[in-house]
């Protein structure tokens, strides 16, 4: 019965959601150490009494589907699911990391409620939808009040440097810059044929080439500053101290997480050319200060474009859960 298994779907959402909600307040409960910034700590506080309760509305829903406590558990321990779970569980040590991490992470959150606001929807689960609308909500505000944060970061991660430390900073930023997007080549080459729905391939497709340009503008930002090859290539797999290994080996498992996942991708990426681009105008670097908004707007269009694509990726979803293009 294609109800019954729109049904189990549900339950499969909501419980993903969950270990997302797990990891999370997990994070929030370090970050105010990491944060430097008393306005960037207050927000991190506030947003872990949201997850908290997040996290019981969550479970109070899988309790009243019959979910068994213990497989809650167990699967809130396992790094499945979401990839994100498993970037959840690296610690980011700057201000300014923290921030792009967490910046990315809500809205890894906001991608799961709005896909299982749209499964909701179609299982015609109103308790399920206006849980998913609520929190969603939240997500969104935390990711907004962390945009809003940006500038505090960069003034917290650059505290007590002299000029030689900024340029140092710069550097550091750029490579990070590099790193990521060759973490953003590799998803966007093996994307297409794991998108599963053609709207999302085709965004994988078209935002390839934007990447590959993107590397290449941030290694001449490098080379500029004299940053020898070597010490960029060194730091390929890696997000400045973020190991990125464990990241992408947790493959995700679906179109509509992959489109989750790739959308919250792009707002690392987002983040970490916000605050590149603080640092380098601290930096008195104006080609720096042009490049990153450049690809800025790059990366949000192709965000935007993901977030269109969630509607056909719940659709692709649902109908591999049948099995019965009849059904
Ligand atoms: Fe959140
Ligand atoms: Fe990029
Ligand atoms: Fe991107």
């Amino acid at each position: 019965m294609p109800d019954r298994n729109i049904e189990e779907q549900l339950t499969k959402f909501l419980t993903d959601v969950h270990s997302i909600e797990v990891q999370a307040i997990a994070q929030l409960e370090r970050a105010p150490d990491i944060a430097v910034d008393e306005g960037l700590a207050a927000d991190f506080r506030q947003h872990l009494g949201e997850t908290r309760e997040q996290e019981r509305l969550v479970r109070e829903q899988l309790e009243l589907r019959g979910a068994d406590p213990s497989t809650l558990k167990d699967i809130a321990g396992r790094v499945g699911g979401y990839a994100m779970v498993a970037f959840a569980k690296l610690n980011p040590d700057t201000p300014g990391k923290l921030t792009a991490h967490a910046f990315s992470y809500e809205h890894m959150e906001l991608a799961a409620y709005e896909l299982l606001a749209r499964a909701a929807r179609r299982a015609q689960d109103q308790p399920v939808l206006e849980l998913a609308e609520k929190i969603g909500l939240q997500e969104k505000q935390m990711a907004e009040r962390l945009a809003e944060d940006f500038d505090a970061a960069v003034a917290a991660s650059l505290r007590d440097k002299d000029s030689d430390g900024i340029q140092g900073e710069l550097v550091s930023y750029l490579t990070d810059a590099h790193a990521i997007e060759a973490q953003a080549l590799q998803l966007l080459e093996s994307g297409p044929k794991l998108a599963g729905v053609e709207e999302l391939a085709q965004v994988f497709r078209d935002h390839l080439d934007e990447t590959r340009a993107q590397r290449q503008l941030v290694e001449e930002r490098l080379r500029a500053h004299d940053a020898k090859p070597s010490r960029f290539q060194s730091a390929a797999m890696r997000f400045g101290g973020l190991n990125l290994g464990g990241f992408f080996g947790a493959q995700p498992d679906t179109p509509a997480k992959l489109a989750g996942f790739a959308y919250a991708f792009e707002h690392l990426e987002i983040a970490g050319y916000e605050l590149l681009r603080r640092v380098a105008e601290r930096a008195n670097d104006p080609e720096t200060v042009s490049a990153a908004e450049r690809i800025i707007v790059e990366e949000r269009r192709a965000a935007e474009r993901i977030a269109g694509t969630w509607d056909a990726a719940m659709d692709a979803a649902l109908a591999s859960l049948v099995g019965d293009p009849a059904g």
